[in-house]
């Protein structure tokens, strides 16, 4: 019988680990379970252990458990170690390698994957401190899931920190649980970092500028990458797909919690800008709903740039990425605009497609954004290559074997 190691953190969502352990029992998994002192003041242990069936372990320097097991045996026992909640304090003690409680360790002692689900307040989530300390596990091979955007407990906030599902999370556990998918492969030990999906810029707290981007061609990269061996993180817009299992996966909504996530992403080898990143922003959008008044004139929406993530990106400097990709999304004179691109961003190859309305055999007459078959052309400063009609999964295999083999040649000629 596989044996989970269920880390608590006190978060406000530690009560959604009744439902874990509920879930994870249904599919015959043991699940023992480490409290932290400040998890007790969510969810008591008495809970915990009716529905582990299993003592439940709070105290280092406890004599009986040292005794009867340790803490060394517990974190060696487990096939996989989840962390859900995980909080801001105790991703900070992992990445800096704390072990001043029984919770941190156990992380310290073990050998056995890890995988964090974090969840906090957005603010606590965005903080350079904590986004540095999640840039530090994942380059130590800590593997994530979540968070989630979207509202709060607390009145009024919303934004990215949200506990991952419970589908989500048994998910990923199950990916865990499985092993790395691919011990070899062209891009192992590589870090590839993908954006996909559109953004979506607030107008008011309930309206928003988006576009008809689905995500499928950016989140095919993501699984493609996986499977040449690739550590991926995959920063997503607000998109209807599923996680791709095994990808450190980063939900964001606005263009700028895009670059934010993108930035605490690097070091990469190689990434794919494939969302279709807004161009604009509404200024100053209102903090709550623009009603309509009667008589009153319609709203007029003034816009301001986004930060251009691809051009960010691939600017010369210590952080660049060996080989930066980006996307063109172009209703005309494909090539033409793309290869403008080219020229401007800094890139090293553009992927241009037509996304005009009924482009794309197979796409369903929906086009090309939100179908699943593409035609892409890249440009690279060697000239253009235009692909045939293809599947996004093809495009993707394709793309990433091409990007591999680009990489690779690279790293042979320095
Ligand atoms: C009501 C309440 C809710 C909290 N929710 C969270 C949370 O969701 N995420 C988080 O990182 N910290 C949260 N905190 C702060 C943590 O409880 C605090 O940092 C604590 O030291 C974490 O301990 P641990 O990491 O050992 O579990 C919350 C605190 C309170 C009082």
């Amino acid at each position: 019988m596989k044996q989970i190691l269920l880390i608590i953190g006190g978060g406000i969502a530690a009560y959604k680990c009744l439902d874990l352990i509920r879930r994870l029992r249904e599919r015959g998994y043991r699940v023992r379970v480490v409290m932290t002192k400040a998890a007790q003041a969510f969810v008591t242990p008495l809970a915990v252990g009716a529905l582990t069936n299993e003592r439940v372990f709070t105290d280092l320097f406890d004599l009986d458990d040292e005794r009867e097991i340790g803490h060394i045996r517990l974190s060696r026992d487990a096939d996989v170690i989840v962390v859900a909640p995980a909080t801001a304090d105790l991703l900070a003690k992992m990445a800096g390698g704390h072990a001043d409680d029984l919770a941190t360790c156990v992380l310290m002692a073990t050998d056995k994957p890890v995988l964090v689900a974090p969840a906090m307040n957005p603010r606590m989530w965005l903080h350079p401190a904590t986004q540095r300390n999640v840039s530090q596990l994942r380059a130590d091979g800590i593997a994530f899931t979540g968070p989630e955007t979207g509202e709060m407990a607390e009145r009024g906030e919303a934004g990215p920190g949200r506990l991952a599902e419970t589908p989500q999370l048994l998910a990923a556990i199950e990916h865990a649980l499985s092993g790395p998918a691919t011990l070899a492969g062209p891009l192992a030990g590589r870090h590839v970092l993908v954006t996909s999906g559109p953004t979506h810029e607030p107008i008011d707290p309930v309206r928003y500028i988006a576009n008809r981007s689905s995500g499928k061609q950016g989140h095919a990269i993501a699984a493609a990458s996986l499977a040449l061996g690739a550590r991926v993180t995959l920063v997503s817009g607000p998109v209807a797909l599923p996680d791709p299992p095994g990808c450190t996966v980063v939900h964001v909504e606005t263009a700028a919690e895009m670059l934010a996530a993108v930035r605490a992403g690097l070091p990469a080898d190689i990434v794919f800008c494939a969302a279709a990143v807004a161009d604009w922003r509404v200024a100053g959008s209102a903090g709550q709903k623009i009603k309509k008044a009667k008589g009153a004139d319609a709203p007029q929406l003034s816009l301001v740039e986004n930060p251009d993530i691809l051009k960010t990106i691939a600017a010369p400097g210590p952080e660049r990425p060996a080989l930066v990709v980006g996307f063109a999304a172009e209703t005309a004179d494909v090539v033409a605009h793309a290869s403008a691109k080219l020229a401007s961003k800094g890139a090293d190859w553009i992927v241009a497609n037509d996304v005009s309305h009924g482009s794309g055999i197979g796409s369903g007459g929906g086009g090309v954004m939100g179908g699943d078959h593409n035609r892409v052309h890249i440009l690279r400063a060697g000239g253009v290559h235009s692909w045939p009609e293809l599947s996004k999964s093809q495009v993707a295999d394709r793309l990433v074997a091409e990007a591999a083999n680009a990489l690779n040649a690279k790293s042979k000629s320095q």
